[in-house]
């Protein structure tokens, strides 16, 4: 039975209503308590969020920050107070059906993580926060279906890369206005260098002008990532998103720093050093997403790897190729693949998350299974000139064929035909086969690599030499192009459809959306077909 709360105590005078909060919060309600915070603008700055879906719920995520860019957020007391939250069925709440209270504590930067329960399976909710006079805007979640129910049909999103200085968050306003089921943001949800300065810059070769600049030099401190986050947050097409629907969401490497490896950076950094770093960055990471408390960090270490089940339709596996990948080979620069990439003492994802993908993988009895990960599984070739030698990523996979070729031969082997792989990274859109042996180009799984948001700028479309370089190296390569955009993937019971959807800018509000390229994959025939 649902039960107004806030209805059932209307009756009772305010000082009443707050004693009974307090007493239904005693066991954890802190001694330091702001029994009345008090502000002069909204605290919901930063926007709502929910994620991690559940059968009977979902998440609902808020950060309290009324100056989002001052310090503490602009918050006058560093004390914990309590936020009220509601659910209903419908976004004008005229029915609310489920309200609760949590506390959000200044430890967490006031940030709150509500996991909501007892609510139906596969139908779609609205979500607010309010403290003191303040309601925050409405967001909408969704729970998952019931494991054995038959669905027949699931949307979803694929998007990360959103560096704020290299463009608008177009996409992230088309995004909002998809009506997906879900949003798998693939990483970089921030990027943690300095502000690249007022003038122009020449990046990739081109001349650039920031559209807009981060705050301050690269981050370090658990303040200066907080203060980042806040940036990024208060982009209004950003929050439209996260409003919209439920995100399962994942980091890659600018959340830490680029192209981090497990306790290693880039820069030759002691491991117990960058690990303080890690810890900071893992910390605001968490404050910041819809997350579930199991993904509270312990020191530097996030447990983010987790799966979700969209009844008999589809299983989602979000990997983790960051926090437990064995450190680049050939000092991660672009290069043939030497013996080290061949090594089996060289891991992508780490024994034991390996373990738990192939048993997952390996009772998984439903249509489709979704691998949602980081970084780019096509051994992509290139060369920088007509005969100079085949270059590969030593950060994708094609770094860890050993753990590449593992995780292909166990699709092959256990589920031929119902593998899709969704990730980014690699700042445009790439779609393909995946093969074990090139010169085998019988696939045994597909890979849908999601452009940027916005990182890279508005980019030079498909004809440029790094296009016409990987489409003629790489015969599984399907379709590739430099815009920003995102991979929108309708699955069915039997076809498995995804549109490359690209902008024609982003360095103007006015980028037009149109659909690059698209594709279907026929269950049990693993292999991209136009669409
Ligand atoms: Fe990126």
């Amino acid at each position: 039975m649902f039960l107004n709360r806030r209805r059932v105590l209307t009756g009772l005078g305010a000082g009443l209503l707050f004693s009974y909060r307090l007493r239904q919060l005693s066991a954890a309600a802190p001694h330091n308590l702001d029994k009345k915070p008090a502000f002069d603008v909204s605290p919901f700055q930063l926007g709502v969020a929910s994620g991690d879906p559940a059968t009977d719920g979902f998440v609902i995520w808020t950060r309290l920050a009324p100056r989002p860019m001052e310090e503490a957020g602009g918050l006058e007391h560093l004390k914990p107070v309590l936020v009220d939250w509601d659910i209903s069925e419908d976004p004008k709440f005229s029915t609310v059906l489920r309200t609760g209270q949590t506390i959000a504590h200044p430890e967490l930067a006031h940030s709150v993580h509500v996991e909501v329960e007892g609510l139906q399976p596969d139908r779609p909710y609205w979500y607010r926060f309010r403290i003191a006079e303040y309601e925050s805007p409405v967001g909408r979640g969704r729970t998952l279906p019931l494991p054995g129910a038959s669905v027949q049909r699931i949307r979803f999103v694929a998007a990360g890369c959103q560096h704020y200085e290299f463009g608008y968050y177009s996409a992230w306003r088309a995004i909002a206005n998809e009506n997906v089921d879900f949003v798998f943001h693939y990483g970089d949800y921030i990027y943690e260098g300095a502000d690249i300065g007022a003038g122009v810059h020449t990046v990739y070769g081109k001349p650039f002008t920031a559209v807009r600049r981060h705050f301050g030099p690269e981050i370090y401190s658990l303040d200066e990532y907080r203060r980042r986050y806040a940036q990024y947050k208060m982009d209004p097409d950003l929050q439209a998103a996260h409003a919209a629907a439920p995100w399962l969401v994942s980091f890659d490497d600018h959340e830490v720093d680029n192209n981090w490896a497990g306790d290693t950076d880039q820069d030759g950094t002691p491991p117990d050093l960058f690990r303080l770093r890690r810890a900071a960055a893992m910390q605001a990471y968490y404050e910041n997403m819809p997350l579930r408390a199991s993904s509270l960090p312990d020191g530097s270490h996030m447990q983010i790897y987790r799966s979700f089940r969209f009844g008999d339709l589809m299983n989602t596996f979000v990997l983790d190729t960051r926090q437990y990948r064995s450190d680049q080979a050939y000092g991660d620069k672009e290069a043939p693949q030497g013996p080290d990439v061949w090594s089996p003492e060289r891991t992508m994802m780490g024994p034991q998350q390996e373990e738990w993908l192939f048993n997952g993988l390996s009772k998984s009895d439903t249509r489709w299974n979704l691998l949602a990960h980081q970084v780019m599984v096509m051994d992509l070739a290139h060369r920088k000139s007509a005969h100079s030698e085949l270059l590969y990523s030593m950060d994708q996979w094609s770094g860890y064929m050993y753990s590449r070729n593992r995780l292909l031969q166990f699709i092959g082997d256990h589920c031929p035909g119902n593998v899709v792989n969704v990730t980014g990274d690699a700042h445009r859109h790439y779609a393909g086969n995946l093969v074990i042996d090139p010169d085998r180009q019988k696939p045994v799984s597909v890979e849908f690599l999601a452009t940027s948001i916005s990182s890279g700028g508005d980019g030079v479309g498909d004809n440029d030499p790094q296009s016409q370089s990987v489409r003629r190296e790489n015969p599984h390569l399907k379709a590739t192009t430099d815009r920003r955009g995102y991979v929108l993937c309708d699955v069915g019971r039997d076809v498995w459809r995804a549109d490359l959807k690209t902008l024609d800018q982003v360095s103007s509000h006015d980028g037009q959306l149109s659909t690059y390229a698209s594709f279907a994959v026929e269950r049990g025939h693993p292999g991209l077909e136009k669409a």
